[in-house]
């Protein structure tokens, strides 16, 4: 029955949009994936169809949404370069999707802001554009679905990078800061549902894992992934918001990413709602046997063998059921 359901999904080469695609496949949907560049695909095999447009550039988006039911997009800025600017990644290119859904007759509109996003966007610019596309997303007057989620797998896993290469890991905030880390899988199943059950229909929707832990929790888990003892050395959440004030001038979006981090790093409660099953200890004893595979039995983080070369998002998206 869902394969008469055609979804168009913005942001596919990304952790997010990448899981959505292949949950939504899963879940027997036709899917299109708009890339600028189908070489980043992590897995066409999952895509019906590729549709290769620049969503800072409207005209290249003409056909996106033809023929097309259902719109995701989790289009955003989470690296640091310096172009194009947070509004015209986040803001721009997203109502240019939704200006192409409208056109096109789509019915619905699936978008993911972030958790807690209407207080983070007094002091983080993504969060004003993220929220402003959500206001225009609500006010178009189709069927929506707003998902503001806490931190996903891909985030997270960065403390299990860092504890790897250093042995010692660097924990900027408070440690009492709780959330839910939620695997794109299971957010690609919520999706799915969302996109059959109106109960999910015209909905703004705080979402997160199954388990809620502590940073301090987290950090430990990814030590105890690792074999190794626990080991953390404190910085001030003051420490983010001076190098953020210091780039403010130089570098508009990293002071952005800056910004999000410093009200991430200390809002004492960054849970959602739970959903999912998948929970980040086993992502990183996961990544920790995979590592290890890689390099003939080796411990990852041993001085001579450096951890950069781990490729993410595709480990934690091959988590075994
Ligand atoms: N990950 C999290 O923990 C988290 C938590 C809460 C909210 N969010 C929100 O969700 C968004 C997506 O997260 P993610 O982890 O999936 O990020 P991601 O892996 O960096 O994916 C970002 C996507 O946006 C696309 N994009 C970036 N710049 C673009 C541009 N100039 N033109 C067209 N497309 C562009 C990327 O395409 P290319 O591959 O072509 O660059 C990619 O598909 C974030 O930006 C964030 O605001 C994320």
């Amino acid at each position: 029955m869902t394969r008469n359901i055609r979804v168009t999904v913005a942001g596919a080469t990304g952790y997010v949009g990448g899981s959505v695609v292949e949950g939504l496949r899963s879940h027997e949907f036709w899917v299109r994936a708009l890339t600028r560049d189908p070489a980043r695909l992590k897995n066409p095999q999952f895509c019906d169809d590729v549709f290769v447009g620049h969503a800072t550039r409207p005209e290249t988006l003409r056909g996106l949404c033809d023929g097309i039911d259902v719109v995701f997009s989790s289009i955003g800025i989470r690296s640091f370069a310096r172009k194009p600017t947070v509004w015209e990644v986040v803001y721009t290119a997203n109502i240019n999707i939704l200006n192409e859904a409208r056109a096109a007759g789509v019915k619905h509109v699936i978008f993911i802001s972030a958790l807690r996003a209407p207080e983070m966007a007094r002091i983080c610019p993504i969060a004003v554009a993220r929220e402003m596309v959500v206001g225009a997303i609500v006010g178009s007057g189709l069927r929506y679905t707003i998902y503001r989620p806490t931190a996903f797998f891909n985030d997270i896993q960065e403390v299990f990078y860092s504890a790897a290469k250093r042995g010692v890991y660097y924990q900027i905030g408070n440690p009492e800061v709780r959330m839910n880390p939620l695997h794109g899988l299971d957010f690609a199943d919520e999706v799915a549902q969302a996109i059959v059950d109106s109960s999910r229909w015209n909905i703004i929707r705080p979402v997160g894992g199954p388990e809620i832990l502590s940073r301090r929790a987290i950090v430990a888990l990814a030590f105890q992934a690792l074999e190794r003892p626990v080991k953390v050395r404190r910085l001030p959440t003051g420490s983010i918001s001076l190098a953020a004030a210091l780039i403010k001038p130089f570098h508009y979006n990293l002071y952005s990413i800056l910004k999000f981090m410093e009200f991430a790093l200390q809002t004492e409660d960054m849970t959602g709602d739970p959903i999912g099953r998948r929970r980040i200890g086993d992502a990183f004893r996961e990544l920790f046997r995979r590592e290890r595979a890689s390099r003939g039995g080796s411990r990852p983080g041993a001085p001579d063998q450096p951890i950069a070369d781990l490729n993410s998002a595709a480990v934690v998206q091959q988590l075994p059921g």
